[in-house]
């Protein structure tokens, strides 16, 4: 597999790392998630836009425009001869270096690595909903960021999983904040409520699209937190994600969701997706 390394391609098993490397030994680096249906990037001028805002955040500087990122995970894509759904993962760190906490030296360059997947589509969880469980959010104040620190995502991850559950909802001060991996929305009396895209959630790029989808079938969407115990009288619930599309939460903490079946709104969302997708 051709895999773009630094600014250039690379094979992927030519690719070694160092010890000593910012994102190994700190998470000091960010990443992006990017679908591919058939071969063909979904929102990658979102997917590219976001990843220098991550960047500016933590002041790290990349050793690429916008437009030349763009056209090398177009290439990335060629060079694989990539025709099925899958992802791009992309990471840059503040490159290799010493260990020590602060920043290296300016010179230092960021390294790189962007890697094609193939990924796909969750069909059956899509059709069916998923199931999910309710647990603190304990991550920090700059969630907005897409870094590498996930180890509270991981661990969120987990015990949904060891509970049987597709994802975790996390709850901070009263307030469901979005999924492990992924955002959140409540349909409540043909409304629908997701979290601001304030420093406490990742603003999706699916996210985004939801937006102009609800706002096309004429729903309100209103960007205001909703409580964990509003869950329990919610008509529906979904999260999304570039990996989850919009996928329906029949079930939270052992309790179904209304009927326990996938909603209207949840369904048409889908469909809006599914055209916008293609
Ligand atoms: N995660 N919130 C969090 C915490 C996420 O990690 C993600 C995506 C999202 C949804 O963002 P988007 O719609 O841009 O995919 C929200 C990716 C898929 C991941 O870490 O694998």
């Amino acid at each position: 597999q051709t895999i773009l390394s630094q600014t250039d391609f690379t094979e992927r098993d030519d690719l070694t790392y160092p010890f000593e490397e910012r994102g190994l030994q700190f998470g000091d680096g960010i990443y992006e998630v990017i679908r591919i249906y058939q071969g063909s990037f979904y929102l990658l001028t979102e997917h590219v836009n976001r990843l220098f805002r991550s960047a500016a955040a933590i002041k790290l500087q990349l050793p690429f425009s916008k437009q030349t990122i763009t056209n090398q995970l177009q290439e990335l894509l060629a060079k694989n001869a990539m025709t099925t759904d899958g992802i791009v993962y992309l990471q840059a760190t503040r490159g290799s270096a010493p260990r020590t906490h602060a920043f290296p030296a300016a010179d230092t360059p960021a390294n790189v690595y962007a890697y094609v997947k193939d990924m796909p589509r969750k069909r059956e969880e899509i059709i069916n909903g998923v199931s999910a469980i309710t647990q603190r959010d304990i991550r920090w104040e700059n969630c907005y960021i897409k870094s590498l620190n996930l180890l509270p995502n991981v661990l969120a991850k987990q015990e949904a999983q060891e509970n049987g559950c597709f994802e975790a909802i996390l709850e901070r001060d009263g307030r469901v904040t979005e999924g492990s991996s992924s955002n959140l929305y409540l349909v409540k009396d043909h409304h629908i409520y997701t979290h601001p895209a304030t420093n406490q959630i990742l603003n999706g790029c699916v996210r985004m699209r939801v937006k102009q989808f609800a706002a096309d079938l004429e729903y309100p969407l209103t960007e205001e937190a909703f409580s964990p115990e509003a869950i329990a009288n919610a008509d529906e619930l979904f999260l999304t994600s570039s990996t989850s599309e919009v996928m329906p939460i029949v079930m939270v903490n052992g309790k179904p969701i209304a009927d326990g079946q996938p909603g209207s709104i949840t369904r048409q969302l889908q469909t809006a997706y599914e055209a916008d997708a293609q």
